[in-house]
């Protein structure tokens, strides 16, 4: 295939591609660029770990689903890295059960035709200089038959103690770096970043000997959630939330991020790692940087993560963490109409395990807007439904007219930000009920996005593989933020450490007993999603 043509995108529908450089000044997509998405300019991407999980669930659907939706270049070229004896047909049809599996998007043919034209693999393990030469020349090749240009995405979907190989593998290969200026070379890198804050540095400094900073896409999936971006418009594009939006009118804010899976299959990325690290040091920690900050200067990568970390440094964990942190261990119980093992009984879990499946804990911020505001952040696996919000629950009015028995059912106004299943934002107050007596009630103002808008979320790959592609860093947290976020859990996990085995708490249910009660000594109680 010519190299010139490549820059076409697949689908006609899309809007025409000007001038890359001047749509990427405006990331966040605001409403003066009609014309976005935008569409990735001639470039390529390598997956290391194509045969995992994450890759064939995530990854390998997105790509088709950018493809469908006109968003990729012609001559994109994906290639998977893996220790598998595959040819090219066999990686085809892997790749095509994966799109079958997973995509979002309808099947088209053609789309899949040119897709599946530019899949390579190759093999080797990660300290096979051979394999990397070969990788090497199949870049080449691409860039020559297909119009990649030189510009290559390398998806690290391994476990952190492969990226040193990896990255070496890269550089000694010449791989890592462009071959002029007009070329770039990018490394996306999958959490965890690291397991404290000093093994975050580690990891780090290896990336960073090869990579500069600009070049690390970090990933963190909750960033690429439409609804989790919709924090940003709702809060700063809106008249009446931000006012309210402090320490005179809330009185806490809960982060939930609940799910009913259990841990079948998982035992060797999980065990030792748990649920704080898994999810409160990356997801949620994330979620109160959006919810807590500042309102950015302008929506550019350098200052919308300039304010996270300003939030985030001024974050830290409330003690005496014996009562403002809970820690739990799923057990057998009932998930629904179904009957589940608990963690111990899983496969490849040690009965003796101390990792933790629950965990929540009480973070403070120390800022004129946040002052006195605790955010409690909780996470579980077995809980008793899928799902992520974010609730700010405001103070009582400073005097009611109504008296006690007219209130009795009213409690404090909120708003809530639901992430995910059932996307949208609620408002909680009172209202009257019908009737001749003055009886008041909660009531709820309900957003659904499946209601408001025809189109469809994308999935956070999607945007995310999509944004890296177009060198857009806004939804990648920096360095910076990761280290800053270990540092903020650090002092809890180091607590727990010292505390043998976590509590129980039956599958089906709302976490251990210890979670309820981190609430109930502030005389506030947990939102039953
Ligand atoms: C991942 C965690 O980051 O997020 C998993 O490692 C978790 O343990 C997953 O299941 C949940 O993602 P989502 O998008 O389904 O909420």
């Amino acid at each position: 295939m010519p190299g010139r043509s490549c820059s076409t995108p697949w689908l006609l529908s899309s809007p025409p591609v000007t001038d890359l450089r001047e749509q990427r000044a405006n990331p966040l997509r605001t409403p003066d660029d009609k014309r976005l998405p935008q569409i990735a300019g001639p470039s390529g991407m390598v997956i290391f770990g194509v045969t995992g999980d994450l890759a064939r669930k995530k990854l390998l659907p997105a790509v088709y689903d950018l493809a469908n939706r006109g968003l990729l270049p012609g001559g994109f070229t994906l290639v998977g890295f893996g220790r598998r004896d595959w040819s090219k047909s066999d990686f085809q049809a892997y790749v095509r059960k994966a799109v079958d599996e997973g995509s979002r998007t309808p099947f088209h043919e053609n789309v899949w035709e040119r897709l599946a034209e530019g899949l390579e693999f190759v093999r080797g393990n990660f300290n096979d200089d051979a394999a990397f030469d070969t990788l090497a020349d199949t870049l080449r090749r691409a860039d020559r038959e297909r119009g990649t240009d030189g510009n290559w995405a390398y998806y690290l979907s391994v476990p952190p103690e492969h990226f040193s190989s990896v990255v070496h593998q890269l550089d000694r290969s010449g791989m890592a770096s462009p071959g002029d200026a007009s070329q770039w070379r990018r490394v996306i890198i999958e959490k965890p970043f690291g397991h404290d804050l000093e093994s975050a540095r580690e990891l780090n400094e290896v990336v960073g000997a090869v990579f500069d900073e600009r070049s690390v896409f970090r990933i963190d999936h909750y960033l690429g959630k439409e609804t989790v971006q919709n924090i940003l418009a709702l809060r700063f594009s809106n008249q009446m939330f931000e006012p309210v939006w402090n320490s005179h009118y809330i009185d806490h804010v809960q982060i939930t991020m609940a799910e009913d899976i259990g841990l079948g299959g998982r035992a060797s990325y999980y065990d030792g790692i748990g649920a704080a690290r898994d999810v409160i040091q990356n997801h949620l920690i994330q979620l109160l940087a959006l919810v807590a900050m500042e309102e950015p200067t302008s929506f550019s990568p350098a200052q919308l993560r300039a304010e996270k970390l300003k939030v985030l440094r001024a974050t830290s964990a409330v003690g005496p963490f014996g009562k403002t942190t809970a820690r739990g261990q799923y057990t057998a119980g009932w998930q629904g109409s179904r009957e589940v093992v608990g963690l111990r009984e899983e496969e490849g879990f040690d009965p003796e395990s101390t990792t933790e499946t629950f965990a929540a804990c009480t973070l403070q911020i120390e800022s004129r807007r946040w002052a006195g505001v605790p955010f409690y952040l909780r996470t579980g696996k077995r809980l008793g439904r899928r799902v992520t919000e974010i609730a700010l629950v405001f103070k009582e009015p400073p005097y009611q007219p109504f008296s006690k028995g007219q209130t009795d059912l009213l409690t404090n106004n909120a708003v809530v930000i639901r992430v995910q299943p059932d996307e949208g934002v609620l408002m909680r107050f009172g209202s009257k009920v019908p009737g001749a007596g003055m009886e008041l009630r909660d009531v709820n103002m309900d957003f659904h996005y499946s209601e408001a808008f025809t189109e469809q979320s994308p999935e956070a790959y999607e945007r995310l593989i999509l944004d890296a592609l177009l060198d857009e860093s806004s939804l990648f947290p920096t360095n910076s933020e990761v280290e800053r976020s270990w540092q903020i859990l650090d002092p809890v996990l180091n607590y727990w450490a010292g505390q043998g085995k976590p509590e129980d708490y039956p599958a089906g249910t709302w976490g251990p007993p210890s979670a309820d009660r981190m609430l109930s000594k502030d005389g506030r109680a947990w939102r039953r999603p």
